[in-house]
């Protein structure tokens, strides 16, 4: 099966209106960029956004139970407004058995209690706004816990009026022609399930309920069965769940697993690619299972129901896609009626073979922002499935990978995009892979190991101090164990020093909003010769400012044709360059940065 989580090697990880008026989001409501003086402007607050996941079992625990919570976050809040954001988007707090640490909901219009309450979700939206930060809820359409009162009662019987709410097939004789050993694996009452669909995390995507003879679909764990979204009764109650978000001043979704809600109504056997994945199933592609036209119609219902909220609400999509053509569909092609943002997965998930490759990266820019129908681009190289790309991206040398985690927040912060980073991303957190199969908590990591060894290592507490439990929690048992550099790598730490990855973050997230060019003006790509330097100019016609950025362990010595040459360093990752007053005959050092105004 294709992949939705696209960096590890074999698995299914995807290449994948009424408003109470206390929490109502106006429009109203500037973003701090709106409020500076040099940048204001009429476009939709996301559209020059900084949006910042915060993974919340891991960003800070309030109460002492080793799990971080809402009050957590609200904690963090004026940190949170510090580092430049807009917007957070929380991975789910809803009610959960947390098979899939929250990805498998059992209630969408609660909060799981070990997060805290609806009251506590309440008082962090209200704290956002104080602080200029929206709040972004996951909605994870897809699939439902099988524990939700939903599944529940659509599992108990094939006249229940629920059961019509999930997928549900009778299987076929384990003796029909055809039938394969893999099949056969999973017979149950001399029936097999009807097609070849592996779920993403493992075994068969059919499991088989007794009470019913039946078996249902699931892409992911068993414990998430899918919905079935040709049943409009499904569609109603998802829109309640979001509207129910949106009545409390939500700014908008990230849509998890977007594409996977519609199946094909035949079952036809997804193509085998040859060869077993992690999990010990063979390797199809999802042709069946992801990315079918229906989906199309529900985003476009969708965006009109969160269009009717004032505010310019929200729609990100968790769109791991092919190739660029297909991303410009979930914009909605010309007529840009879908999603405001789906997740542009093409620059920074490459697979595995992440590397600092300039042509491949000013082809895609390029394309993403002339490709795609005028949609706005939302780039983003880390998020909670993948191991963090200060990890994937360093070259042999660990020496360099402060850097290049520098010169990949120069590329995120710099472009005319919006922007999507991930907690721990601003300090350069790493990831902490687990080295034995008992502590491992993600359940793929247990079922995959040594192969696959789950999402653990990338979601670590938040490393804020030097000091116990690096200042996550007053708890010594820690849901998941702090990486070992915690002590040097924290928000202590690095904000008293001057060139920390926390204060280079923060220099381009504050230089993105304050700057006129690289808040809104054009991009042209410089030197388009260059394999090492990759090289542009924003310009806004009166304001221009030039970013390169060395993508080799080697010096690199450019000379830039833009304006008059004439320059001034507006920021760099290496103190050589920061009274550089031309783009002629310049020297950068390796994996360095450098953004400067020209005229
Ligand atoms: C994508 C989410 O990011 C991932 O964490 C989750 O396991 C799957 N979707 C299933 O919901």
């Amino acid at each position: 099966m294709a992949s939705h989580f696209k960096m590890r090697p074999g698995l299914f990880r995807a290449a994948l209106p009424l408003i109470t008026a206390a929490f109502a989001l106006s429009t109203a409501l500037p973003t701090l960029a709106q409020t500076s003086k040099s940048t204001a402007s009429d476009a939709p607050w996301w559209k020059h956004a900084v949006v910042y996941e915060i993974y919340p079992r891991s960003y800070q625990d309030s109460n002492g139970d080793g799990v971080g919570d809402l009050n957590g976050i609200t904690q963090r809040m004026g940190y949170i407004e510090h580092l430049g954001v807009d917007a957070i988007w929380i991975a789910p707090m809803y009610p959960s058995p947390q098979v899939d640490f929250g990805y498998d909901i059992s209630d969408y219009e609660s909060v799981d209690p070990q997060y805290g309450t609806v009251a506590d979700m309440e008082k962090l939206i209200a704290a956002g706004k104080e602080h200029h930060v929206r709040v972004l809820l996951d909605m994870v359409l897809n699939h439902t816990s099988d524990k939700h009162q939903w599944f529940i009662d659509a599992a108990s019987s094939r006249n229940n009026p629920k059961h019509n709410w999930y997928v549900w097939n009778d299987g076929i004789n384990a003796n029909a022609p055809g039938v394969t050993a893999y099949q056969k694996r999973f017979e149950h009452e001399g029936k097999v399930p009807p097609n070849n669909w592996v779920s993403g995390f493992g075994g068969s995507a059919w499991e088989w309920v007794p009470s019913v003879h039946q078996f249902y679909y699931h892409m992911f764990y068993k414990q998430q069965p899918d919905l079935n979204w040709r049943n409009p009764e499904v569609e109603k109650a998802c829109f309640d769940a979001m509207r129910f978000w949106l009545d409390k001043g939500v700014a908008g979704f990230r849509l998890d697993a977007i594409p996977t809600l519609f199946e094909d109504p035949q079952l036809r056997n997804n193509p085998e690619k040859g060869g077993i994945n992690a999990q010990g199933d063979p390797n199809l592609s999802d042709e069946y299972v992801s990315n079918l036209p229906e989906v199309h119609d529900v985003i476009r219902r969708m965006r009109s129901m969160v269009e009717k909220y004032p505010g310019n609400r929200v729609l990100i999509g968790e769109t791991y896609l092919p190739n660029t053509a297909e991303l410009d569909k979930w914009y909605g092609g010309t007529a840009q009626n879908e999603l405001q943002l789906p997740m542009d997965m093409l620059l920074g998930f490459h697979g595995d073979h992440d590397k600092l490759d300039v042509s491949g990266f000013r082809d895609h820019i390029t394309e993403a922002l002339t490709q795609t129908h005028g949609g706005q681009p939302l780039f983003v190289f880390d998020n909670h499935d993948n191991v963090r790309a200060i990890n994937r991206y360093g070259d042999v040398d660990p020496a360099h990978a402060g850097l290049i985690n520098k010169a990949l927040d120069t590329v995120l912060f710099t472009l005319p995009a919006t922007a999507l980073t991930y907690y721990g991303e601003e300090l350069g957190m790493v990831t902490t892979t687990p080295t034995r199969k008992e502590d491992v908590k993600d359940p793929i990591g247990i079922t995959g190991w040594p192969k696959e060894k789950g999402r653990d290592g990338e979601r670590t507490p938040m490393q804020w101090t030097p000091g116990p439990q690096a200042g996550f929690s007053t708890n010594p048992h820690t849901w998941l164990p702090l990486a070992p550099d915690y002590k040097t790598v924290n928000v202590e730490v690095e904000s008293k020093e001057p060139n920390s990855q926390l204060e280079w973050f923060k220099k381009l997230t504050m230089l993105r909003r304050e700057n006129p060019a690289l808040h809104s003006g054009k991009l042209t790509m410089l030197d388009t010769a260059s394999t090492s330097v990759l090289s542009y100019v924003r310009s806004t016609g009166s304001d221009s400012v030039v970013v390169a950025i060395n993508f080799t362990a080697q010096p690199q010595t450019i000379s830039l044709d833009v304006k008059s040459g004439k320059a001034h360093t507006l920021a760099t990752t290496d103190p050589s360059l920061t009274s550089t007053s031309s783009t002629k005959n310049l020297t950068l050092p390796p994996y360095t940065s450098w953004v400067a105004s020209v005229q």
